[in-house]
């Protein structure tokens, strides 16, 4: 789960004094070989499973972060095993006993073979004898890319070497670097584009293809913004990626990690910091609207149907659910159809299409015309005004539209359909216009967004009061797996499961009292064993629990649409006989409380688990905020709805008070004010305002709790004035931090990083709602090295006497109980 790579690696480092090996010369596992001006060091690592790999990584830098893997599927068991240069004058790399487990390839035939590492991360493999022909290597390691791309390093297709080079996740990245889940490959079909698969089948993000710029579908990607230099071959040669710095001194890589996210880090200050990841959001993730469906992040919901296009399952859409796209309103025609332009955006799929890069835009646009299969049109290079012809033939998928950025596409509608909206026009058309009309237009449309503005800024207002009863969910969901429903097209799979109430009553034994795991406002809570041995927890609400059954199911299918793995999963429902049921994954080690706080089972958490937990959870709480269609404020964030499963993965759970807000609606305001002290930000408890800072602020409340081990309410401390986040204030000031960590972590924990997150946990809970930073900042800091922040301004609630002392149904029982699932939280009488 870390981002970094913490290996349980040890060297006894003896580097040989050159960077070369030759003849008999072996490499053994305590000795390394470092690149000339050692940069880079070639030598043994081990991984989690303590096999040991040959790899590759930076010499300078700590975390030990590795670059290449020789051996990655044929680990050496011990370290008895070694590197030498083989008969075929290829290197190998032989075990214990003796026999060759893993080589470089047995087709180079050198009388005086050498191996030498460069400066750039290289390792190759040359013949010395032949001193003139310097860079024809025999071997390379940048032909065999594992999950990193370094500058020089080329990715996609050699077609004269007849080479393919694509970059593999290790199997957990920063542990196990045997091949994992995640590829990320270049298709060299039609415009060429690079696509990121789960088991080499479904796909989870496509690049978009190359604009001459950069990917169209990675706006972060920007030539010599930031030293960086990205390339793009495309000939009969080949059809390569490869990206160069521009000061010798930057370090900067791309990695493809084990959660399938494409990362780009530099190292600066020394740090990695994350420069961007994809897929980043929403609209990244395949196939989210479906055909003729375009993804809009500022939106919501974020699919929208281009103009001339409406929804092909209405009701799906109004359920955020966009996979199955769109359709024309007016079927075509072909001589006489127009063309729609749409501007920053990345262009649909396009390994089947027509190309040719030596056309216009104006030759593009009347081949099309004239061919009646053809559905859009584009620009291949946007540099220069823009140049060549890409034109599609098949209906168009997985578009996005961006604020800045991409490109201009052009899409056949019938005439019928472009409309009278002018700014919408064939481009050809806006242009003999006229300036006159089009500052005219220019005019009157701007005053129509001002209108259109204030009247959804009313409506908005105007709902607010509506939603504060009606959008209360009752629960949530997940998935650990995470891309499992935005990448399929087909909705079939996407359906809750309904539950027989039969089944549920033989699953908990009647609801019996045995298995009963807690009770609360909205009903109670059981232990279930489906037929097939499945564990699952049952949610049942009570029949005045205030909502109809339609309601319900929409609520329900609305928020089983959640997916990810640090929330918990919801499996069905039930609505039978007044009945309304929710089932839930079961998680054997209950609630994150019932482990940090009980003396038998904290030592459990050693720090790494810790860490991983506060990181999980930051992951959970970003989606819910970011990344998901819609911004959820869960509202009642604590240790006791943090679920963690068997491996000890946090998973948020309890959505019974979470309210969706608009993507752009930032703040709230309600007269019940739901929740449980000790988490609750100061502007929520005193004035009922909540937004996404609200849940910053419980979050950093579980960050102390977790490194601290101790309970925010009811905490004594020697200074009895003070709270728990009163007293890592303090403790902050006075240099003293480390001393709060909870004394069962005992020594094993790495300073920097427990400073770190207390750090962040303080950030998280300053009383200023605008000082708090956002979930996707604490997720930076949490995955950098040693970022860069800001000094904490002092928390809300710092003394226990200001805390109100008003009784709310949930913080009673949260000192006493937490079930596998869920505290149910009364609300306030209406
Ligand atoms: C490395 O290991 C070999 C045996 O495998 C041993 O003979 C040698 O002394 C070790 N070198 C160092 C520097 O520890
Ligand atoms: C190594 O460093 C020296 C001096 O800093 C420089 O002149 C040389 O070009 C560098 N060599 C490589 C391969 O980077
Ligand atoms: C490695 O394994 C071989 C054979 O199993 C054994 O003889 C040797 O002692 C082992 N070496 C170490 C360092 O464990
Ligand atoms: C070394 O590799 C050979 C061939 O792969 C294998 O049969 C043997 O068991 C390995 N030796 C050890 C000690 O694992
Ligand atoms: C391993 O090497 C030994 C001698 O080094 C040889 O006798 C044996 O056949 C080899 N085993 C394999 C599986 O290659
Ligand atoms: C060379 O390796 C390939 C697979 O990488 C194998 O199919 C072939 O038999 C090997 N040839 C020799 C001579 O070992
Ligand atoms: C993906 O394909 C490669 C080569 O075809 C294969 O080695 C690898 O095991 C596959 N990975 C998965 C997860 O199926
Ligand atoms: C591409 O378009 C140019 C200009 O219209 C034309 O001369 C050329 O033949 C076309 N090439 C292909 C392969 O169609
Ligand atoms: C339209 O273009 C496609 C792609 O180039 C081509 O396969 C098809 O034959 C064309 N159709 C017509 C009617 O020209």
């Amino acid at each position: 789960m870390t981002i970094f790579f913490i290996l349980t690696t040890f060297f006894i480092a003896s580097s040989t004094s050159s960077d070369t090996l030759t003849g008999t010369q072996t490499l053994r596992t305590n000795q390394t070989l470092s690149s000339q001006n050692q940069t880079f060091v070639l030598g043994f690592f081990r991984g989690s499973n303590t096999n040991y790999y040959l790899g590759i990584w930076y010499n300078n830098i700590t975390p030990q972060t590795i670059v290449w893997v020789a051996n990655r599927d044929n680990p050496i068991d011990n370290s008895s095993g070694y590197l030498k240069i083989g008969d075929h004058g290829n290197f190998l790399l032989l075990n214990s006993s003796g026999n060759t487990t893993w080589f470089s390839s047995n087709q180079t035939i050198a009388k005086n073979p050498l191996l030498q590492l460069l400066d750039t991360g290289n390792l190759v493999l040359k013949d010395s004898s032949h001193t003139t022909n310097n860079n024809n290597y025999l071997w390379q390691s940048f032909d065999y890319p594992t999950d990193t791309v370094l500058p020089g390093m080329e990715i996609g297709w050699n077609f004269d070497a007849g080479m393919e080079k694509h970059l593999t996740s290790w199997k957990i990245t920063g542990e196990d670097p045997s091949s994992g889940d995640y590829t990320m490959k270049l298709d060299y079909h039609g415009l060429p584009e690079a696509f990121l698969r789960r088991d080499n089948q479904t796909i989870i993000f496509r690049t978009g293809p190359w604009n001459g710029e950069g990917f169209s579908g990675i706006t972060a990607m920007k030539d010599n913004t930031d030293g960086l230099k990205f390339n793009f071959k495309d000939d009969e040669h080949g059809v390569l990626y490869y990206f160069t710095v521009t000061k010798p001194s930057l370090l900067s890589r791309i990695i493809l990690t084990s959660d399938g996210e494409f990362e780009r880090y530099m190292w600066l200050q020394a740090s990695w910091n994350k420069f961007w990841y994809q897929p980043g959001d929403q609209c990244d993730y395949y196939g989210v609207c479906g055909p003729y469906g375009v993804c809009d992040n500022n939106a919501s919901p974020v699919c929208t149907c281009m103009q001339g296009f409406s929804p092909k399952n209405q009701e799906a859409w109004n359920l955020r659910d966009g996979s199955d796209g769109c359709v024309r309103n007016t079927g075509l025609d072909c001589p006489n159809d127009k063309f729609l332009h749409r501007e920053n955006m990345k262009l649909p799929e396009t390994t089947n299409v027509f190309v040719n890069k030596s056309m216009t835009l104006d030759e593009c646009e009347s081949l099309c015309k004239r061919n009646c299969s053809c559905t859009a049109y584009a620009n291949t290079d946007i540099r220069n005004g823009g140049s060549g012809c890409v034109m599609w033939v098949d209906q168009l998928f997985d578009m996005s539209v961006f604020s800045s950025g991409g490109q201009d596409l052009y899409v056949r509608l019938a005439a019928s359909d472009i409309g009278s909206t002018s700014s919408y026009n064939n481009h050809r058309v806006v242009q003999a216009i006229g300036i006159t009309l089009s500052a005219l237009v220019l005019i009157l449309g701007m005053a129509a967004i001002c209108y259109i503005r204030k009247k959804r800024q009313q409506q908005r207002s105007r709902g607010l009061v509506h939603r504060s009863h009606d959008s209360l969910m009752h629960e949530v969901v997940v998935s650990s797996r995470r891309h499992s429903v935005v990448n399929r097209r087909n909705m079939d799979d996407l359906e809750l499961p309904m539950f027989d109430f039969d089944t549920l009553i033989m699953a908990t034994d009647n609801f019996s009292q045995d298995n009963k795991l807690g009770e609360g406002g909205f009903g109670s809570v059981y232990r279930g064993r489906l037929a097939e041995g499945q564990e699952i927890a049952v949610k049942r609400l009570s029949e005045d629990s205030g909502q109809g059954i339609e309601e319900f199911k929409n609520e329900v299918k609305l928020i089983v649409k959640l997916q990810h793995r640090n929330l918990v999963r919801l499996l069905g429902c039930c609505i039978e006989k007044n009945e309304k049921m929710l089932v839930y994954e079961y998680m054997s080690n209950r609630g994150l409380d019932s482990i940090l706080f009980d003396k038998s089972k904290k030592s459990l958490l050693y720090w790494e688990r810790r860490f991983t937990i506060i990181y999980g959870i930051a992951r959970g709480l970003l989606y819910l905020h970011q990344d998901s269609r819609f911004r959820i404020i869960h509202r009642d964030l604590k240790t006791s709805n943090i679920l963690l499963d068997n491996e000890m993965n946090p998973k948020i759970s309890d959505f019974g008070m979470a309210r969706i807000f608009d993507k752009d609606q930032t703040q709230a305001q309600t007269l019940r004010i739901v929740g449980t002290y000790g988490y609750m930000s100061p502007e929520y408890a005193m004035d009922g305002n909540f937004s996404i800072k609200s849940d910053v602020f419980s979050f950093g409340v579980m960050v102390l709790e977790i490194i601290t081990g101790k309970k925010n309410r009811g905490f004594y401390s020697d200074n009895e004035d003070l709270n728990l986040l009163g007293n890592v204030w303090r403790h902050w000031h006075e240099g003293t931090a480390l001393s709060l960590i909870d004394s069962c972590i005992g020594d094993s924990y790495t300073e920097a990083e427990v400073v770190k997150c207390i750090h962040i946990g303080l950030l998280c809970v300053q009383e200023r709602v605008e000082d708090r930073p956002t979930m996707s900042s604490v997720v930076l800091m949490l995955s950098s090295e040693a970022p860069s922040m800001p000094n904490p301004k002092n928390p809300g609630f710092i003394a226990r006497k200001t805390l109100p002392e008003t009784d709310s149904s949930s913080s009673k029982r949260d000192e006493t109980w937490s079930v596998n699932q869920v505290t149910i939280t009364m609300f306030d009488a209406r």
